[in-house]
């Protein structure tokens, strides 16, 4: 794992921009159609900042998402994708609607039909069609999950139907307007789904996510902490603010190896 320490919140949205638009190449620049990629995009409050990044490169005509699909982890259950606190709706608030990306190859997992078995199948199945993820964007939960994938979530799960934490819903619930909206279930890409894509980039920021991130980056791989399988993944970078990163042992050495890093 490559972990960066940043001093803010505004830092890790820059880097994490930079990392990013510098993995993908030529696939932003749209000067090749045949340079494209996939994107694996998530939702919650951590990633704002990296898309508000995106977006102003984006409008100043440095990066194009002409060339890009883009699968997001989860969708919750239970609630339209018009309502105004789905995925949905996030994604086309906070993204989508701001940069120039082909809305036909932008893809949420579908929580309005009946069967959702189907849908978590048809959902892996297209992330197949499309050559898998590329570059996969992370928050973390304050348990440790990534996407929906609750403690106890198997390791080599695929898109499916998570039920989530009190602890999960509950930390949501800001969004909501009472925890009681905060709906119990969710369609999420799975730790063996997540696992697949080529690079992974987690961010975390926030003294919250402060334990989460040291039992994911330096604790035993677990499943009581699903973000610790990222230790298996051959390329997973970890950007932390200050106060996310605040509990970690070995703190100096990685600031100390991203220092002296040879790129
Ligand atoms: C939700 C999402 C996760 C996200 C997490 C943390 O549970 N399903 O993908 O990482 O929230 O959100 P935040 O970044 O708002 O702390």
């Amino acid at each position: 794992m490559r972990i960066i320490v940043c001093e803010s919140a505004e830092e890790v949205a820059l880097k994490a921009a930079v990392e990013s638009i510098e993995y993908l190449g030529e696939a932003l620049s749209a000067t090749n159609p045949e340079a494209t990629c996939v994107l694996g995009l998530a939702t919650g409050s951590t990633p704002l900042g990296l898309y508000r990044e995106w977006i102003e490169r984006n409008r100043a005509g440095e990066i194009s998402f002409r060339n890009a699909t883009s699968f997001n982890l989860d969708e919750y259950c239970g609630i339209p994708a018009s309502d105004p606190q789905s995925y949905h709706t996030f994604m086309h608030e906070n993204l989508f609607r701001h940069i120039d990306i082909d809305p036909a190859k932008t893809f949420i997992p579908v929580t309005d039909g009946d069967d959702l078995t189907q849908s978590a199948e048809r959902y892996e199945a297209m992330i197949e069609e499309a050559g898998g993820i590329d570059l996969q964007i992370l928050g973390i939960g304050s348990d440790g999950h990534i996407g929906f994938n609750e403690p106890g979530s198997s390791f080599s799960s695929p898109t499916r139907v998570k039920t989530l934490t009190k602890r999960t819903r509950e930390d949501n619930a800001r969004f909501f307007p009472s925890i009681d909206h905060v709906p119990r279930t969710a369609l999420t890409m799975g730790l063996g789904t997540i696992m697949s894509a080529r690079a992974i980039l987690l961010l975390a920021t926030g003294k919250g996510k402060a334990k989460a991130i040291r039992d994911t980056v330096e604790g035993p791989i677990t499943a009581m902490v699903p973000a610790s399988i990222l230790q298996f993944h051959p390329y997973a970078t970890v950007i932390l603010d200050a106060a996310a990163a605040s509990e970690l042992s070995l703190i100096d050495y990685y600031v100390d190896a991203e220092r002296n890093r040879q790129r």
